[in-house]
Formats: structure tokens, C-alpha cells, sequence
């Protein structure tokens, strides 16, 4: 694949999964043979951690790359032969203050994702659970969003407020960019909830419009199930397909990357042969079947582009009312994000 995707992974939520999957999705790819560079874009430096890059250790990193203009390429550390990270700092905090009276201070990740051309096949990009200044970076630079979800009570509470960021920043700075998909994380099969939540986002995303930069965005069959190995992983600078490669976290992933690479239509015939052939044996494992498994259906068949046809809406009615589940006023915390993040974009 020669056209470099970039992806931002964002929830102004925290906890949701966003580190978790851009670790374990960006391994599962590299493991593949695509090119992968994550960039960690959260103060926290999680996703430094979690792929065994020493935070602090690293003279140079994103904090660099906003900052100073450092290319990309000077700051990505490798991890594997075809896995690297652009690694993240406590530095990084202050960047938003420090920036403040920067031009254009939105665009630099942007600028310096276009300054150079770098040998990668995606780039993936982890974001803090906020919609400041670091995540509009991401939004600008990426071509598409995914947003990982917890399916639990109030899950949805501020969905709406965060896609009509995506929205604002399409029309003001990025026409390239769609949400690709949302991808629920710590998946409980078991619980009414899961599946209310899961009907809600379908119905919601099923209400953009085709002017929405939601409009094709697709729910991913594969559901990543609560799995210890995957909390227990990031403590020892390991993804999950290194740490527990049994494990249904590592399984999981493994179907996520599968998928998204079909919808990316880069499944080569290989690799379409051995996930079917994965799948199948899934399906056929004894009792007790996972409940998870079963829902996660052949990517190759199930991601032949997104099959939604879009209600008419407006985009402002659509992001405002995600099936009534959704009252992004009772989230002060988000509005208020949103607020600033529209007063810079
Ligand atoms: N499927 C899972 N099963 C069990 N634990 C998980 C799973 N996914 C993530 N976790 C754990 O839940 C916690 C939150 O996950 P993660 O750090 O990926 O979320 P986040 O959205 O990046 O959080 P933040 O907003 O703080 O950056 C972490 O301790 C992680 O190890
Ligand atoms: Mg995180």
C-alpha cells in the first residue's frame, strides 16, 4: 500500500481504550508487514510506555515536533522492523499554554506530517481525553478518525459534542477528514447494556447525512472484550501479540486489524485465506462459545465499504441528538473543551 493513511484515535472520555487499541492495532498491522508509526500525542505518554519506549528517555519527541519544528522522522524511535513511535514527554503538558500565541498552532503536527515524506503505510495517532489544542492537532493532520467507546452507562454521553468537533474541523481545516469507525472496547457480551449501546451508535451514525464526515463511519464487527492480559501488557512495555499472543485480547486485536485492513481494501489474498480460515475455526470452537467471537463476523465479507445509506438530516440535529441517549449539556466538562477547541479552530 503506498498512500500513507493517518488515523487519530479520539474520545475527549478517558479510559475508553485509546491508547490500548493504537498500541495492540498498530502492532497487529506491523505484524502484517505494514509500516506503522504511532504518534503519541497525550501528556500521560501511555502509548510511549505501553510500547516499551522509555518516556524521558528520548531526547527528542512530539513535544519536539510541535514545538521546535523537529521532523518526524528525527523524533520516531524504532520498536520492531516495521513499527515505530513517536514518543511522548511530560513536556508535552505545557505545550498548549506555550503554543497559545503560535499561528497556526493547530496545523503543526499537520505541517510536519506534509513537510516529509515518510515511509509509512499508516500512521497512528493517540490523543488525551480531552478536545484541546493537542487533539485539534490530530484532527487536523489525520485523515480519518476512529473512536474507540466503553459500552457503558452514559457511553454516549458527549458522542454527539465530539463529532460535531470532527465536523468543525472538516468545514474549517481539513476537508479530507471522515470518521472511519467507532470500535468498542472492554466488551461485556453478557450485559444488556453492551447491546443497548451498540443499538444506539448504529442508529446514530445511521441518521448523518451525506454531508456529515460521519456519514460512512462504520461500527466495527469485532469487539474488544475486557481481557486482564491487555491491562496487565502496558506494565511491561509489551503489546498484547508479544505479552499473552493466546489471549483474547491478542485475538481480538488480531480480528481488528484483520478488519481494518479489509476496509482499507489492503487485505492481501493470503492474509483474506488465513482470516477466513481463523474465523471458521472460531465459529466451530466448542461450547461455551464466546459471545464476543460470535459477533465477530468474516471483515472480508463485512467490510466491503461502509453499506449504510444515510437518513437526510442536519448535521447539527444529527450531532445534537444521538437517539436520544445523549445529553451533551449535562457534560459541562466536554462542553467546555468543545467551546475552546472551537475558539482556535
Ligand atoms: N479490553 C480491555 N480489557 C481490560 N482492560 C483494558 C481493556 N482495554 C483497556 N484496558 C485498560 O483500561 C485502562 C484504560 O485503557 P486506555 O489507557 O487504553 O484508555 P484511554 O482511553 O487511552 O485512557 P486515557 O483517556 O486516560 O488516555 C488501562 O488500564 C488499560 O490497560
Ligand atoms: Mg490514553
Amino acid at each position: 500500500m503506498s498512500l500513507m493513511r493517518t488515523i487519530a484515535l479520539i474520545n475527549q472520555k478517558g479510559g475508553v481504550g485509546k491508547t490500548t487499541t493504537v498500541a495492540n492495532l498498530s502492532a497487529a498491522l506491523a505484524a502484517r508487514g505494514r509500516r506503522v508509526l504511532a504518534i503519541d500525542l497525550d501528556p500521560q505518554s501511555h502509548l510511549t510506555l505501553h510500547l516499551g519506549a522509555e518516556a524521558g528517555t528520548a531526547t527528542t519527541g512530539i513535544y519536539h515536533v510541535l514545538t521546535e519544528g523537529t521532523a518526524l522522522s528525527a523524533a520516531a524511535m524504532k520498536i520492531s522492523e516495521t513499527l515505530w513511535v513517536v514518543p511522548s514527554s511530560i513536556d508535552l503538558a505545557g505545550a498548549e499554554i506555550e503554543l497559545v500565541s503560535t499561528v497556526g498552532r493547530e496545523q503543526l503536527l499537520a505541517d510536519r506530517l506534509a513537510a516529509e515524506t515518510l515511509p509509512f503505510d499508516y500512521v497512528l495517532i493517540d490523543c488525551p481525553p480531552s478536545l484541546g489544542l493537542l487533539t485539534l492537532n490530530a484532527l487536523a493532520a489525520a485523515d480519518e478518525v476512529i473512536i474507540p467507546l466503553q459500552p457503558h452507562f452514559l457511553a454516549l454521553q458527549g458522542f454527539g459534542k465530539l463529532l460535531e468537533t470532527v465536523a468543525l474541523v472538516q468545514r474549517r481545516i481539513n476537508r479530507k477528514l471522515r470518521v472511519f469507525g467507532v470500535v468498542l472496547c472492554m466488551y461485556e457480551s453478557a450485559t444488556r447494556l453492551a447491546g443497548e449501546v451498540t443499538d444506539d451508535i448504529e442508529e446514530f451514525l445511521r441518521h448523518g447525512d451525506s454531508s456529515t464526515p460521519w456519514a460512512r463511519a462504520k461500527l466495527f464487527e469485532t469487539r474488544i472484550r475486557r481481557n486482564v492480559k491487555l491491562a496487565e501488557c502496558p506494565s511491561f512495555g509489551k503489546t498484547i501479540n508479544a505479552y499473552a499472543p493466546q489471549s483474547n485480547g491478542a485475538v481480538d486485536y488480531e480480528f481488528l486489524a484483520d478488519e481494518f485492513l479489509a476496509l482499507h481494501g489492503d487485505m492481501t489474498d493470503t492474509e483474506a485465506h488465513a482470516q477466513a480460515v481463523s474465523t471458521a475455526r472460531k465459529s466451530s470452537e466448542a461450547a461455551p462459545p464466546s459471545p464476543a467471537a460470535s459477533q465477530q463476523q468474516p471483515p472480508a465479507t463485512a467490510a466491503k465499504g461502509p453499506a449504510k445509506t444515510p437518513k437526510p438530516s442536519s448535521p447539527a440535529a444529527a450531532a445534537n441528538a444521538p437517539a436520544g441517549t445523549t445529553d451533551v449539556k449535562a457534560d459541562p466538562q466536554a462542553a467546555g473543551v468543545v467551546a475552546e477547541g472551537k475558539s482556535q479552530v
